[in-house]
Formats: C-alpha cells, sequence, structure tokens
C-alpha cells in the first residue's frame, strides 16, 4: 500500500493524526492528512475549556468541523479528551468538591450526547498519574475529589454511550520498568477485576532524549493488552525523527495483536507543539521524511 492509512488497514489497524480545526483552510495541510490517514483526533477542539467554556453552556463548533472533515473523508475519529487536569475553563478550575464532581459528571454527559453513536473511541481520562517514582495519581482539582473520579468518569461515559470505546490516555507509560507505567498498570488491572468499564489504554508516546523510546515498549502493550483491554499509540512524536525509533515502534504495535492502530501528533513539522522540533513524518514542506518511508515499510511488512 502506498500510504499510512491504507498499509495499516492491511492488518486491520487504523493510521491516524491529530488535526486542527485552524488549518483545515490551509490545502497543503488537508491535502497530506486526507490522503495518507484514517483516524482523526481533535488535538484541541473537543477538550473541556473548547466544548464547556461557560459552566453549562457547550460549544462544539471547532469539534464538528474537525468531525466533519474526518467524515467527509472516510475517517472515523478518537474523542479527546473528557477528564483532565488540564485545559480547563476558569470556571471549572475554581470549583472543588463535590461541585467539581458533579461538573465533572455533567461535561461528559453533555459532550459525549452530543458526539453519542458519532466516534469511534474517547479518551475518557487523560494524564491522571504522576511523573517520577511514586506511581501514584497526579494531585490535580479533580484527584482531590476523592479517588474514585477516574473510575466515576469511566461508568458515566459507558452510560452515555454504551457503542464507543472509552480509553485511559497518558504519556511517559510507555517504559515498562517505569513506576508511572506500573501505577497505571495496576489501576486497569483493578478495574478489570472490579467490572469498570475500560475498553482501551492509549499511549501517547512523546519520546524525546529525556525520555527516549526502550525496546521494552513491547512488553508495556502486551502486558496491558493481556488484561483485556485494547491498547494503542495516539500521540506519536519522536524528537529528532529517527527512522530506525519509527519503524522500532510500528513494529512494537505490528507485534501485538490487540494494538488497534497508532497516531502522529500532527502531520508536517511545522504543525507540531514542540516548536523547535522535527518530530513528525512530514517537513514543514510537506516532503516525506525518512521516517515515513521506515513507518510506511514496516507496515507494508507486517
Ligand atoms: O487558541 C488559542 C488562541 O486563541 C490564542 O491566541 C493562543 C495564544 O496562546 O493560544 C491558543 O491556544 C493554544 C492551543 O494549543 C491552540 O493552538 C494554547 O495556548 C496552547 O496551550 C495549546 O497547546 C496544546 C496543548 O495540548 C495544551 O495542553 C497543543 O496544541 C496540543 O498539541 C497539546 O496536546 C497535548 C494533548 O492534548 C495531551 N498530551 C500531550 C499533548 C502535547 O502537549
Amino acid at each position: 500500500a502506498s500510504t499510512l492509512g491504507a498499509a495499516a488497514a492491511q492488518s486491520g489497524r487504523y493510521f491516524g493524526t491529530a488535526i486542527a480545526a485552524g488549518r483545515l483552510g490551509d490545502s497543503a495541510y488537508t491535502t497530506i492528512a486526507g490522503r495518507e490517514f484514517n483516524m482523526v483526533t481533535p488535538e484541541n477542539e473537543m477538550k473541556i475549556d473548547a466544548t464547556e467554556p461557560q459552566q453549562g453552556r457547550f460549544n462544539f463548533s471547532a469539534g464538528d468541523q474537525v468531525y466533519n472533515w474526518a467524515v467527509q473523508h472516510g475517517m472515523r475519529v478518537r474523542g479527546h479528551t473528557l477528564a483532565w487536569y488540564a485545559q480547563q475553563p476558569g470556571w471549572m478550575q475554581s470549583l472543588s468538591g463535590s461541585a467539581l464532581r458533579q461538573a465533572m459528571i455533567n461535561h461528559i454527559n453533555g459532550v459525549m450526547a452530543h458526539y453519542k453513536g458519532k466516534l469511534a473511541y474517547w479518551d475518557v481520562v487523560n494524564e491522571a498519574f504522576a511523573d517520577g517514582g511514586s506511581g501514584g495519581r497526579r494531585d490535580s482539582n479533580l484527584q482531590r475529589t476523592g479517588n474514585d473520579w477516574i473510575e466515576v468518569a469511566f461508568r458515566t461515559a459507558r452510560a452515555a454511550d454504551p457503542d464507543v470505546k472509552l480509553c485511559y490516555n497518558d504519556y511517559n507509560i510507555e517504559d515498562w520498568s517505569a513506576a508511572k507505567t506500573q501505577g497505571v498498570y495496576n489501576m486497569v488491572r483493578d478495574f478489570k477485576s472490579r467490572g469498570v468499564p475500560i475498553d482501551c489504554v492509549g499511549f501517547q508516546s512523546h519520546f524525546n532524549s529525556g525520555d527516549p523510546y526502550k525496546s521494552n515498549f513491547r512488553t508495556t502493550l502486551q502486558s496491558f493488552a493481556a488484561l483485556g483491554v485494547d491498547v494503542a499509540i495516539t500521540e506519536l512524536d519522536v524528537q529528532g525523527a529517527s527512522a530506525t525509533t519509527y519503524a522500532n515502534i510500528t513494529n512494537d504495535c505490528l507485534a501485538v495483536s490487540r494494538c488497534v492502530g497508532m497516531t502522529v501528533w500532527g502531520v508536517r513539522d511545522s504543525d507540531s507543539w514542540r516548536s523547535g522540533d522535527t518530530p513528525l513524518l512530514f517537513d514543514g514542506n510537506g516532503n516525506k521524511k525518512a521516517a515515513y518511508n521506515s513507518v510506511l515499510n514496516a507496515l507494508n511488512a507486517g
């Protein structure tokens, strides 16, 4: 196959990208994105600050822009994200306790009702674990509402849309030896044992010199999959875009039957949130980089 999406589809997987509504008027951008990918994650447009800028007043205009573009191009959509410590609107940042807990529930219900039956995946909870060696939860206003906030979010989400796959998504959980990885693993194992509805775990995979790719990523993907969840690479970028590293990551996903797909976090280097870096598969002029060819070849060989 000659595109990333078609190559991934040969093994029943998808290949996605983050899409920014503000770039949909750039034809160089939409030409590449429309050709190469078959899954879309809105980069910012379905986040809490975008969808509920004032409490109880929902705004889906930017989210729908990305959703409609994806559907018009035959792509599926991953919703991102319903409950997160960051990108909260001001009104939510100032809430705490039971008022915040109820606001989180109302937010999940409001956004999921709008997109009910339309999305393939939802990142229900994003980045709830702490960096470093503790393996514990990240402190946040949501965490301070009680340790059960994550399972409440997932139960609320299941009731709101029983057909979409519900995911936990985080970064720096790719290294199997990391305490953060083990913390998330133990949560998922606990959720599965108690029947808390969770269908998938997203490994953001923002690799850089401080947090490099390690070959035990495959063990991590296999170990989570063995708990009975799908796994996916959800926000991939690699500082410097080593072709070898991109091929290794692709092969890790291909080696795990429950690794359902990969998403890169942007189209061209100039679209990346990592300004000053060149972490993606297309350069700023829209040319395919060596990393593009290595990913495509790995997908075609797998
Ligand atoms: O839209 C406003 C614009 O109106 C304003 O003039 C401008 C001035 O700062 O800001 C614009 O918003 C920015 C937004 O991106 C859209 O460009 C925000 O400041 C900026 O903080 C925001 O950054 C996003 C970041 O999440 C925020 O947390 C990045 O685009 C986005 O790529 C990044 O994505 C996250 C994932 O959601 C979760 N995992 C990590 C990943 C990378 O940080």
